[in-house]
């Protein structure tokens, strides 16, 4: 089999790295796949820019079709990121027969089935591993290891900012702000870290890994989303006090037909794998309902292991060259997709309130949420400094959202309730 030529669509953190391990495993590349495998051209939008990796300029290119166009480039990798001209740059070489790998999960989570259609219809390859959690080959391991069972829920961190931020807060007593800063200067964080703190970020890679998951289309609109922006050092000391550990977690959930997407700030079980996953790492837990539970960990961002994930994906493109089997993979989703309403998202809940600390404040509380049949698993109350109020943090048993947002209402106009400081999903009990 001649050369493989390589068309990169960006030379930054990614592309650095898959220039990197295309040339230091170039001996483990050719095991792999039978040949050599050669970067043929890079675009770029600074031509003289300083570079990390040394690459011949003869290769920098400011113009897309001298990749799409050439028909000496048999895959292109995209890692230069945005949507709407990498979508055009993409859907073209896909139209001209080349095979596309790709990291970015903006692109993916809107696209990507337009993108795998377009694929399809012309015999290609798309491969997107490095899109969610970065160096964890978790697509791989839903589409591929995990074939035979039957998902029913997956919940990740796979914001490594995020998870950076909450781990120095939690851990370190640092502020938000500073710890922000930190993430950024360390290159965590995306160009524009609100959609990391906004958990959009997350929401992306959720709904990538539910679609593929649950072999169901999960538009990104369907995955409810809420950040760490409101999340106070109180929060991670009361949940730390009562034995939880925050997260930004992507939920997905299955039960029956109907799935839950979701991504938020919650609390899980300090003794849960999950909340032991510090720092710029991401993790992913699956439950099959024949494996049981599995969990996936590892870098989720960063050059050289992202690039790990975009080159993997690189030789499957070249394997499936060698069998002439590219593009054959099934794109049409199994099941139609049944989001589950708010009266079937069942959860526990850590809600913390101000109260005016009066005689019968408690009863009136604990009856307002047996009205709606909802009991109370932990509960503390503390004196506040300020006087005649006090805090009451609870950690309620499984309730239904609906019923749980009704209650949220129902405390802001009782009157003994000064005010609703927080509230957070609970998850992590065995019940999956
Ligand atoms: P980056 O460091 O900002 O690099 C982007 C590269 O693309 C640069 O080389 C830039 O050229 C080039 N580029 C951008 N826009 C271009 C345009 N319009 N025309 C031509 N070239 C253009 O980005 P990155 O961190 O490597 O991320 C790349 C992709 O991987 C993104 O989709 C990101 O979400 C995804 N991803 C990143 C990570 C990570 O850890 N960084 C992890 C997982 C996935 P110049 O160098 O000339 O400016
Ligand atoms: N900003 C992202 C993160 C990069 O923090 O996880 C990897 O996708």
């Amino acid at each position: 089999m001649q050369a493989i030529s390589i068309g990169l669509l960006g030379l930054g953190t990614v592309g650095t790295g898959v220039v990197k391990i295309i040339e230091n495993h170039q001996d483990k590349l050719m095991h792999q796949v039978g040949c050599p495998v050669n970067v043929k051209k890079i675009l770029v939008q600074d031509l003289v820019k300083e570079r990390t990796v040394k690459v011949d300029s003869s290769l920098l290119t400011v113009n897309p079709a001298d990749i799409i166009d050439d028909p000496e480039i048999d895959v292109v990798i995209e890692v230069m990121g945005g949507i709407e001209n990498t979508r055009e740059h993409l859907l073209n070489a896909l139209k001209m027969k080349k095979h596309v790998v790709t990291a970015n999960k903006d692109l993916m989570a809107v696209h990507g089935s337009e993108l795998m259609t377009v694929a399809h219809e012309n015999g290609c390859d798309l491969f997107y591993e490095a899109s969610v959690a970065g160096g964890i080959p978790i697509l791989r391991s839903l589409a591929d290891g995990l074939a035979s069972d039957r998902i029913t829920k997956m919940m990740g961190i796979v914001n490594g900012t995020t998870n950076y931020i909450l781990t120095k807060m939690s851990q370190e007593g640092l502020a938000y702000e500073a710890v922000l800063k930190d993430a950024q200067r360390l290159g965590y964080a995306e160009a524009n870290p609100a959609s990391d703190v906004g958990g959009l970020d997350a929401a992306r890679k959720m709904a990538i890994m539910a679609s593929l998951g649950f072999s169901m289309k999960i538009d990104l609109d369907d995955v409810k989303v809420k950040g760490i922006t409101e999340v106070t050092e109180e929060d991670l000391q009361y949940g730390k006090q009562l034995g939880y550990t925050m997260k930004l977690l992507g939920i997905a959930d299955r039960e029956g037909d109907k799935v839950e997407v979701s991504v938020q700030p919650a609390l899980l079980p300090s003794s849960h794998p999950l909340a032991s996953v510090h720092n710029e790492y991401n993790a992913v837990y699956v439950y099959g309902e024949a494996v049981g539970e599995t969990m996936f960990y590892g870098p989720g961002a960063g050059s050289l292991p992202t690039a790990t994930a975009v080159v993997s994906d690189l030789v499957g493109v070249v394997k499936n060259m060698r069998l002439g089997v590219n593009g054959s993979t099934s794109i049409t989703p199994q099941y139609e997709k049944q989001l589950k309403d708010d009266g079937e998202v069942n959860s526990k809940y850590f809600l913390r309130l101000h109260v005016h600390d009066e005689v019968g404040v408690f009863a009136e509380i604990t009856s307002l949420f047996s009205n709606h049949d909802v009991s109370f698993e932990k509960i503390l109350q503390m004196p506040l400094k300020e006087k005649g109020l006090a805090e009451i943090v609870v950690i309620t048993h499984q309730a239904s959202l609906s019923n749980y947002e009704n209650i949220l209402m129902e405390l802001r106009d009782l009157p003994v309730v000064k005010e609703v400081k927080s509230s957070y999903r609970v998850e992590g009990s065995v019940s999956v």
